[in-house]
């Protein structure tokens, strides 16, 4: 039988954090034996909002080492940049024309950037979950590993294919995401009750933080004043920390009470400190050798976009000839 197909994708848009890393690519090293695997640095959705052209060529570069390093094996997988699958860009004007400006001004997500990029709100920031809905499509997949956030986003990317189905019967495959038993929703260090996110310093940790600063940042991390671990409704900090315990050391949050019975937070902080550290020192090295062999790294993303290339065009070329173009 034939595996099925995953596709994802992350931003080359700044520093990946252990949130990116225990809810996405720890996640998605798991799924590279089971599924065939399409993972891609989607820089052409990350000029929605300005770049640096210096910073986001270096971020593209180390997005795909980091990958690497975190276990997705390019032996096992396919590991691509967007821009270099013309396809993407392709797809996304057709599909364009196949979605609602009702459809779009509904998204969250473009609410929210439009209202903290005020300065700067582009039709690529509008256009931006079409773009990503012909990333999923060109590749047929089958399942999409996404984050809470991106879940209305996936529902639009199979609404606007089934659309373009009913129109000239079947040409995509409908999508389902694909929700991780272990995938954990990372939260700040310091206002638990938000997501992790690289912006702010304090709450967050990087994957390629330097390691003193890991412990500091973990000891320093929000709790309460009740002192037992156990996950309880609306502890948020407690709860944050037994899920980053529990996706580090994949052990589940009633092992984690049992683990920490009658001990304080200062012994869970310690723990959770010393497994953080052993995770990612390994990736960092492992981050460092594969900086310093760009060849290596170009031969990934060079073969990695043949491979992406191949699938894609297949599908532009289905979706010309249902639309009615002349075959070139
Ligand atoms: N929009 C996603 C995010 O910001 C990234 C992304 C782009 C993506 N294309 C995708 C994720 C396709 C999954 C599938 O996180």
């Amino acid at each position: 039988m034939e595996k099925k197909r995953i596709f994802s994708g992350i931003q080359p848009s700044g520093a990946l954090t252990i949130g990116n890393y225990l809810g996405a690519l720890k996640n998605w090293a798991q799924l590279i034996d089971e599924y065939d695997c399409i993972f891609s640095v989607v820089d052409l959705h990350a000029i929605t909002v300005r770049q640096d052209p210096k910073e986001l060529n270096e971020r593209c570069l180390g997005l795909i080492a980091q990958y690497i390093a975190c276990g997705i094996d390019p032996e096992k997988c396919t590991i691509f940049i967007q821009s270099h699958v013309p396809a993407h860009a392709e797809l996304s004007w057709i599909l364009n024309c196949y979605t609602y400006m009702g459809e779009l001004e509904r998204m969250t997500q473009f609410k929210d950037k439009s209202s903290r990029h005020a300065d700067n709100i582009n039709a690529g920031l509008f256009t931006y979950p079409v773009l990503m809905a012909a990333d999923i499509l060109l590749y047929q997949a089958d399942l999409v590993p996404v984050g809470h956030d991106q879940k209305q986003h996936l529902e639009l990317c199979r609404d606007v294919a089934e659309r373009f189905n009913r129109i000239y019967d079947d040409t995509f495959k409908i999508p389902e995401g694909y929700i991780a038993k272990m995938g954990a929703r990372v939260m700040d260090l310091q206002n638990p009750e938000k997501k992790m996110s690289k912006s702010e310093p304090a709450g967050s940790i990087a994957l390629l933080e330097d390691i003193a600063s890991v412990t500091k940042k973990i000891k320093r991390a929000q709790t309460d004043s009740l002192g037992y671990v156990k996950f309880e409704e609306g502890r948020h900090g407690i709860n944050n920390l037994i899920s980053i315990y529990g996706a580090v050391t994949r052990k589940t949050a009633d092992e984690i009470e049992n683990e920490f019975q009658g001990k304080g937070y200062g012994d869970f902080k310690k723990a959770i400190a010393e497994a953080l550290v052993a995770e990612l020192e390994p990736i960092q090295a492992k981050y460092q050798e594969l900086m310093n062999n760009k060849d290596y790294l170009k031969s990934v993303y060079t073969s990695g976009a043949d491979r992406a290339r191949e699938i894609a065009d297949e599908t532009i070329r289905k979706v010309h000839q249902k639309i009615g173009y002349i075959e070139r």
